[in-house]
């Protein structure tokens, strides 16, 4: 990606929160050293994949701009977020960067007709222009998600299908004609037999409107389907980074390759982070010096547990493991 502009760029992200209330003294750094770019020009699927508690929301949050990191930076075409100035300056910015909820529901009010819900959020992006031109606008958003006005024109949220109701989420965010998308878990709470459909929505997306997707999952499969590049997430950590296919097939950090085994695992359900061998509870990871992995790793060795493995950065690739070098400077 050499000489690519970036569009969003995320260096370094930090974000910590104290524990068990102000005077406890622990801190717990949900996001760590996290950096990535998506680049102009160049529409990409980012998938961020990580189980329960791994610092994916909180993320998320920040590229939504929801939440400034502690340090680090988080810029959109070179602007960053802490140096913004005045309302106009952060509406464009949330403009840009649109959020997909996890729950379709939280983005329609249940009072309100989800046709005039849509009428009101192009109004509301672009108060310059005439109620037609909203209309044209919601009607435009909802074709490119494949619903037709006729299909939800007159409805409340609850007398659409879960999907449809998904379908009219990504709608929603897409009005605005934003430069990214950034989409929490945004199957999880669609039916299974609906979820391709939806992340096939996102490629359609991506190379009709040429917008990015940051696409934050627990689910290997999906996230495998339609991502150009991924991230894995453990415990606030990037832990490695790179184009799909190649860490999929080849993944080189110990955790990575625990995930993509219960991946491959036969049992029902086993794709899910949720649950496996992956899973653990409590913050205990979150706390440890060193390498976040070292408890559950097969491979730890003693300096492991001393202090955090740096990234070690492999053309397009990137992992944090001392299996790949970084062993003496650090
Ligand atoms: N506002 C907060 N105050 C304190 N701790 C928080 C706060 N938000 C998140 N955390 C903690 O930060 C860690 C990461 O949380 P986060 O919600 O980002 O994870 P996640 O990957 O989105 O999890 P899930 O898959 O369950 O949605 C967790 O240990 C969580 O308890
Ligand atoms: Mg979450």
């Amino acid at each position: 990606m050499g000489d690519a502009i970036e569009l969003l760029s995320v260096k370094s992200a930090k974000k910590s929160f104290r524990l068990g209330g102000i005077f406890s003294g622990k801190e717990l750094i949900a996001v760590n050293e996290v950096s990535f770019s998506l680049f102009k020009d160049a529409p990409d699927i980012f998938s961020i994949i990580g189980e329960s508690g791994s610092g994916k929301t909180t993320l998320s949050r920040m590229i939504l701009r929801l939440l400034l990191p502690d340090s680090g930076s988080i810029a959109l075409d070179q602007v960053d977020v802490h140096s913004m100035k005045g309302r106009k300056q952060v509406l464009e910015y949330m403009r840009n960067v649109q959020p997909i909820f996890q729950n379709p529901f939280e983005t329609f009010n249940p009072l309100n007709r989800v046709d005039e819900f849509l009428f009101a959020t192009a109004k509301n992006f672009f108060p310059g222009e005439t109620v037609d031109q909203a209309r044209e606008r919601a009607e435009r958003a909802l074709n490119a998600v494949g619903l037709a006005l006729s299909e939800v024109g007159g409805r409340y949220p609850h007398e659409l299908s879960g999907g449809q109701l998904q379908r009219a989420s990504v709608a929603r965010a897409i009005i605005p004609n934003p430069k990214v998308l950034v989409a929490d878990e945004p199957v999880s709470m669609v039916d299974a037999s609906l979820r391709m459909s939806i992340v096939n929505l996102f490629q359609d997306l991506k190379n009709k409107l040429g917008t990015s997707i940051v696409y934050i999952t627990h689910d290997l499969a999906t996230a495998y389907y339609i991502s150009d590049r991924i991230a894995i997430i453990h415990r606030g950590f990037f832990v490695e980074q790179g184009p799909t296919s190649a860490i999929l097939t080849e993944p080189r950090h110990p955790y990575t390759q625990l995930l993509v085994e219960s991946a491959l695992d036969p049992r029902p359900g086993s794709t899910s982070l949720a649950d496996g061998a992956a899973a653990t509870t409590g913050d205990e990871e979150f706390l440890a010096i060193g390498c976040k992995f070292a408890g559950r790793c097969p491979k730890a060795m003693v300096k492991c547990r001393l202090s955090e493995p740096p990234e070690i950065v492999d053309g397009d690739r990137m992992v944090r493991c001392y299996l790949y070098g970084g062993n003496d400077e650090s």
